[in-house]
């Protein structure tokens, strides 16, 4: 799925069809796991993916102020992509980095340990 991925942008109906094939399964196999996995997108995606962690900890030291300063500075809402295709929004289940909440994870990278004033150097650092 990752690679019909990567190369597709996203794992697109015709992808699935050829995975389904590939791998001698049902189709509705393929979209049972790739609507299971947040980290795989059945809808084009932004080039940075910024997926904000909402679980316990996070949501106890300030998950919900860092997804809403995301979305203030990005100008969309949770689950939405800019206009310019740069950035989506998603709210994502643990990331499994509950000692450094509250956290994101842009692409496959984890940024810890947010403020505002971090999240502003993250993404102002995306080229
Ligand atoms: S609760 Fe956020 S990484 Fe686990």
């Amino acid at each position: 799925m990752f690679i019909v991925q990567r190369e597709r942008g996203y794992l697109d109906p015709p992808g699935v069809s050829y995975l389904a094939k590939r791998l001698n399964l049902r189709i509705t196999d393929i979209w049972e796991v790739a609507t299971f996995y947040s980290m795989i997108h059945i809808e084009p995606i932004g080039k940075y993916h910024i997926q904000v962690c909402k679980t316990l900890s996070c949501k106890l030291l300030g998950a919900d102020k860092i997804t809403k300063y995301c979305a203030e500075k990005l100008g969309i809402k949770v689950g939405e992509t800019t206009a310019d295709g740069r950035f989506s929004l998603s709210e994502v289940e643990c990331l499994g980095s509950c000692g450094t909440a509250p956290m994101l994870q842009v692409n496959f990278d984890y940024r810890e340990n947010l403020t505002s004033e971090k999240v502003d150097q993250i993404l102002d650092s995306l080229p």
